[in-house]
């Protein structure tokens, strides 16, 4: 059954940017021309959500298995990177944007990772939206991370087991006091969650569209958050149910 009212716009929105190479390679045109592009896109999405008053937006810039890229390729990428840090922290600080960037820091470059913490520590007392980068991140790393951390805790005496819970555990993981996303937008087709946010799209609305991500920009990103408005989210429950809540909160 249809929902009777729209659900909001969503507070989180996660994003899985493919398909750069093959927007590319359709032009004759090197993959990292269509990485070059596909930050164009960034620019854009970023921009959009700022303005409609989206509180978090996730970007999935580079994940572990993308170390196993050829080598040009993955220095391209993390040139792209910096450079994007630092002709976006200006309007960063403007737009009151805070950065926060999840993933294995440890393994970028010296040069990147001191831009993302300079980013990061520039921007941390923005409050009117947080993009979430994440970068050598996987979600299987980041969950096995959270339990070996959460063990070392038991160990030392800090966490009795009988009290970990799912908030808990929440906390050990890189997005500690992120909420999780309502809606996770993946470009150029593909069905798959490709290790990004396992445990935190556990009730995610998931979009899919077959626009390559160099050609995503603001009138592919309003059209999912209207797909996204369209969706009966239930947590398990029945619609009544939730019909009732929306209409209380709307009172
Ligand atoms: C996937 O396309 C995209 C990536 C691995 C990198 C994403 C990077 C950007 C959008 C550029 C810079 C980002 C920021 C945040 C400034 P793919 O190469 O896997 O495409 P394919 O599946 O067509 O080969």
């Amino acid at each position: 059954m249809a929902a009777l009212v729209p659900s909001p716009l969503p507070r989180h929105v996660a994003i899985i940017m493919d398909g750069n190479g093959r927007w590319a390679q359709r032009r004759g045109l090197s993959r990292i021309e269509g990485h070059k592009r596909g930050k164009e896109s960034v620019r854009a999405v970023v921009e959009a959500s700022r303005r409609l008053g989206i509180d978090y937006l996730s970007l999935f810039a580079f994940s572990t298995q993308n170390w196993d890229r050829p080598r040009r390729e993955v220095e391209a990428l993390m040139g792209l990177l910096r450079r994007f840090l630092r002709s976006e922290l200006r309007d960063m600080l403007k737009n009151g944007i805070r950065l926060r960037a999840i993933g294995d820091i440890k393994r970028l470059p010296a040069a990147l990772q001191h831009e993302l913490q300079e980013t990061c520590a520039a921007t941390q007392h923005n409050h009117d939206m947080t993009v979430v980068l994440a970068v050598s991140y996987g979600g299987r790393e980041e969950i096995v991370n959270a339990a070996r951390a959460l063990a070392q805790a038991v160990r030392d005496g800090r966490v009795q087991p009988d009290t970990i819970d799912e908030r808990m555990f929440g906390s050990y993981l890189d997005t500690a006091g992120i909420p999780d996303p309502d809606l996770l937008i993946r470009t150029s087709g593909e069905l798959r969650l490709s290790n990004f946010f396992l445990w935190q799209s556990a009730y995610t609305e998931l979009y899919v569209t077959n626009t390559l991500w160099p050609d995503f920009r603001e009138a592919e990103f309003l059209e999912a958050l209207a797909h996204y408005r369209e969706r009966d989210r239930r947590f398990g429950r029945v619609t009544a149910q939730v019909e009732r809540e929306r209409l209380r909160a709307a009172r």
